[in-house]
């Protein structure tokens, strides 16, 4: 997401400001901004100064050098938009209708759109598309002279995902700092104090660190930091020491960008459903809101995608087919692209690309939009080629992904897509109401399922370092596992080089059961579903070839009991459900194998994250 920076101190804050925003760069963002409370000169009144750039850091850099605002509070942002264009009005900080309140944030404010028809009806302008723009009108809503007060009574009226740093002209002295799920740090320094979304922000500066819990709000003032709840009680914050370098620091200290993104997977997962689920499983997305008919005349659906984007798609024709009942097919753009098309106006393309910029993807979006075809491009990045020339976006909301190999775009594409089709299911007037209801209940309870997953990190990383001495692996599942087995091959191949194919466990029997004896391993995913009693027949065809089988189990099913060489259990869930933790099973695997043979995890030879050619 983005990166956020906020300072107080004896120093001159804007060479701070620009020094710590240049660190955030690694992020990925699309524009930057600092705000500088100038210390007054003798006479004239305390003002804000405000520079930003729609560019990168260095041409912000450039504008604040050409008149370097000199004051001892500030903060600034890189924005990685995710409501509004990356333009300069949206940029961040935001103020409100007086220019006394300033906001830098990161994260989505589920319920804006009705905070600002609510603070519209008052009299409070807006400039901006933003989320965040809410907020310091919110604030000076609330504004009666105690600036953390005016704050606190805001926060609690925001539903979503926060961290922010803030302050006010009329409180020349505070700094706030602020989050709900999403990270933010205190940085401790010798009578000077930072605020920051990523401690790379801060790390040349001060190794103490307070880490800030759930819906805490941090008051820092020349005399210290403090640390309350959005009621006002005080909390004694987490004290710890960072002794990272930079590179440390980037990666949250993970040795890897692969793993700290496993690692994000439950927010990523969260981010994906935020704001767009009721219990009901009703469903809606801000920037792809046909209505209810367009959708009921759809007749096809097409998923296009490359790589581990195609292996979403194919969860995602599963879904679509058995909850909407329209028939869904994945195709692999780079051919579909060059195929006589038979579709039509009754089809809606949905195009599936974390970077959005696919070259193979986008010329398969643009046969679609021959057609006449309705399209919706699914992607992590705002404004993208594939988010622009759709005639919808479905944005993932996970935040930069720098690992080559994706991980966590992978697990809020699939969300996505399981959304898409609850969506669809609700305009062909499919899936009883009880039916929704158990597909967003267990929906609902994936992020903690794979914080249950990642905790036992250290079970995959063994059964790893046992499998990495094979130099072929076979991945076999029925229905939504068949497409895990794909994704979890591809994993393995990307990363540790090893040969792995995934096959259907029915397909086994047809050809690829031949390669296998005591040396070629199969990782066999054979969780509750409707044809988990036919997996557990394969991996008993499987043992009597000899070849070692490392199973996916649903917790308590003893089936496999004695007959696989090594099984790994997963909460009970919808066959939809397990789909996600088995991929974090398997995405950690191959990524422990890979480090087990020394590989370069996070750039592997030959790939490139986003292919922009044929
Ligand atoms: C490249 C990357 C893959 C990715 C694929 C599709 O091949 O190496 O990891 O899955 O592109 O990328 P996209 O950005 O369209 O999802």
């Amino acid at each position: 997401m983005c990166g956020i920076i906020g300072y107080l101190g004896g120093q001159e804050a804007t060479p701070i400001l620009m020094d710590s925003l240049k660190r955030l760069e690694y992020r990925g963002y699309d524009s930057a901004g600092v705000a500088v409370l100038e210390t007054p000169r003798p006479g004239s009144l305390i003002r804000t100064s405000v520079t930003k750039s729609e560019a990168k850091v260095d041409d912000l850099i450039t504008k604040l050098k050409a008149g370097m605002p000199s004051g001892h509070l500030g903060i600034g942002h890189t924005r990685w938009a995710t409501h509004g264009k990356p333009t300069y009005i949206n940029a961040h900080p935001h103020t409100d209708c007086k220019g006394q309140i300033y906001v830098v944030h990161n994260g989505i404010i589920e319920n804006f759109a009705e905070l600002r028809r609510e603070l519209q009806a008052k009299g409070h302008e807006f400039t901006s598309e933003t989320d965040t723009e809410v907020v310091p009108h919110l604030i000076e809503a609330y504004y009666k002279g105690d600036f953390l007060a005016a704050v606190r009574a805001a926060l609690k009226r925001l539903n979503g995902a926060y961290a922010m740093a803030m302050f006010s002209t009329e409180d020349p002295d505070l700094l706030v700092g602020a989050r709900l799920n999403a990270p933010l740090v205190v940085g401790l320094g010798d009578d000077e104090y930072y605020i920051a979304s990523d401690i790379t922000a801060i790390i040349p500066y001060t190794k103490r660190v307070l880490v800030l819990g759930e819906g805490e709000v941090a008051a820092v003032t020349p005399l210290g930091a403090e640390v309350s709840t959005l009621d006002g009680t005080t909390v004694k914050p987490k004290l710890v020491h960072v002794d990272w370098d930079v590179s440390q620091a980037q990666k949250g200290g993970y040795p890897h960008f692969m793993l700290k993104e496993i690692h994000e997977a439950p927010e990523a997962v969260a981010n994906a459903m935020r704001g767009r689920l009721t219990d009901d499983g009703v469903v809606s997305f801000r920037e792809f809101s046909p209505a209810d008919e367009d959708l009921a005349r759809l007749r096809e659906v097409l998923l296009l995608g490359m790589g581990t984007s195609r292996h979403a798609a194919v969860l995602g024709e599963l879904a679509i087919e058995d909850w909407a009942g329209i028939h869904a097919r994945a195709v692999d753009a780079a051919e579909f692209r060059y195929r006589r098309p038979t579709f039509g106006r009754d089809a809606l393309a949905v195009v599936i690309t974390q970077s959005g910029e696919t070259a193979d993807t986008l010329a398969g979006m643009r046969l679609a939009k021959d057609r006449e075809a309705l399209t919706v491009a699914v992607t992590n990045v705002f404004a993208s080629s594939a988010a622009r020339d759709a005639d919808g976006a479905i944005y993932l909301h996970s935040g930069p992904e720098i690992g080559v190999a994706s991980t966590k775009t992978y697990l809020a594409h699939v969300v996505s897509l399981y959304l898409l089709a609850m969506r669809l299911a609700t305009a062909h007037g499919r899936v009883s109401l009880e039916r929704k209801q158990e597909l967003v209940a267990s929906l609902r309870e994936l992020p903690d399922q794979v914080r249950g997953i990642l905790e036992r990190e250290k079970e995959i990383a063994s059964l790893a370092h046992k499998y990495s001495r094979y130099r072929s692996f076979l991945y076999t599942g029925r229905g939504f596992g068949f497409p895990v087995a794909l994704e979890g091959a591809l994993k393995l191949k990307e990363i540790s080089y090893i040969h792995a194919e995934g096959v259907s466990g029915g397909e086994l029997k047809h050809g690829p059961i031949a390669m296998l004896d005591k040396n070629f391993p199969v990782v066999a995913i054979c969780t509750a579903g409707a044809t988990s009693e036919k997996m557990v027949n394969s991996v008993h065809e499987i043992v009597a070839r000899d070849a070692p089988v490392l199973a996916l189990v649903t917790e308590g099913d003893t089936s496999l009991d004695g007959v696989a060489t090594d099984l790994f259990t997963i909460p009970r869930t919808e066959e939809a459900a397990a789909a996600i933790l088995n991929s974090v099973v398997l995405q950690l695997f191959a990524y422990h194998v890979a480090v087990e043979l020394g590989q370069n995890v996070d750039q592997p030879r030959n790939l490139a994250k986003s292919v922009t050619v044929e």
